[in-house]
């Protein structure tokens, strides 16, 4: 389990918010299509809220959350600053909130956060989230990586993020990324989407187990 005192990265704040987040809009949109109107979401590793203000008048309720304490105080400032009815940000890793909280979503999104995640908790956080959402949409770096100049890009990325995100990143990619952990988790993809924007994988995924109750 993640240290929710120490989860934060150098990059983690408003680096991340004006120099990173930007770039995943074009995936937000295919994330956003996969969204049913009136949904129920669960945003889980929402940074600093990018995708949740984004998808925020698609749903009538989001609920964002992350262990970095940096990224979640600068998404509640824009949401202090601009409020929208329904959002609400949460400092927590995924499995913790999920065991301190009864409720189930319509859908769960994971935005370039599997990759980072410690190999030996991917299945269990798949596991945890396909029974907490009726649908799972999971972006992340498309594996095996285009050959071309975004993967040597990509390698650097996550190289500078530190030694251990980019050991869980390689082993991401040696476990064939998003396709082959949604086949161990034993999820079935219902539609994905490839390279759009480049070097990108978006899945929307659903689990066996349905404990979902309206
Ligand atoms: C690369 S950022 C992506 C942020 C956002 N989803 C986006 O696409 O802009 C990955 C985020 O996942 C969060 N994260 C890492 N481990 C997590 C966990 N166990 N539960 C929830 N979030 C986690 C990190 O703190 C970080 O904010």
């Amino acid at each position: 389990m993640i240290d929710l005192e120490n989860k934060n990265h150098w990059y983690d704040g408003l680096f991340y918010d004006f120099l990173i987040a930007p770039n995943q809009d074009r995936a937000f949109v295919h994330v956003r299509d996969f969204i049913g109107d009136g949904s129920t979401l669960l945003d889980v590793g929402c940074g600093t809220g990018r995708q949740v203000f984004q998808l925020a008048n698609k749903c009538k309720k989001i609920d964002g959350i992350d262990p970095s304490v940096r990224n979640i105080n600068v998404a509640r400032r824009k949401l202090a600053s601009k409020p929208v009815n329904g959002v609400e940000f949460h400092h927590a890793d995924a499995l913790a909130f999920l065991a301190r909280k009864s409720r189930r979503f319509d859908y769960a999104t994971l935005s370039y956060v599997i990759h980072e995640i410690e190999e030996k908790e991917r299945n269990t956080l798949l596991q945890t989230l396909s029974s907490a959402a009726r649908k799972l949409i999971i972006v992340d770096y498309l594996v095996p990586q285009p050959r071309d100049g975004r993967r040597m890009l990509n390698e650097v990325v996550e190289c500078m993020a530190g030694s251990d995100h980019y050991r869980n990143f390689k082993s991401f990619v040696a476990g064939n990324g998003l396709t082959g952990l949604l086949e161990r988790a034993g999820l079935t993809v219902l539609s994905e989407q490839k390279n759009d924007p480049p070097s990108s994988h978006i899945v929307l995924a659903v689990g066996q187990s349905v404990y979902y109750h309206t």
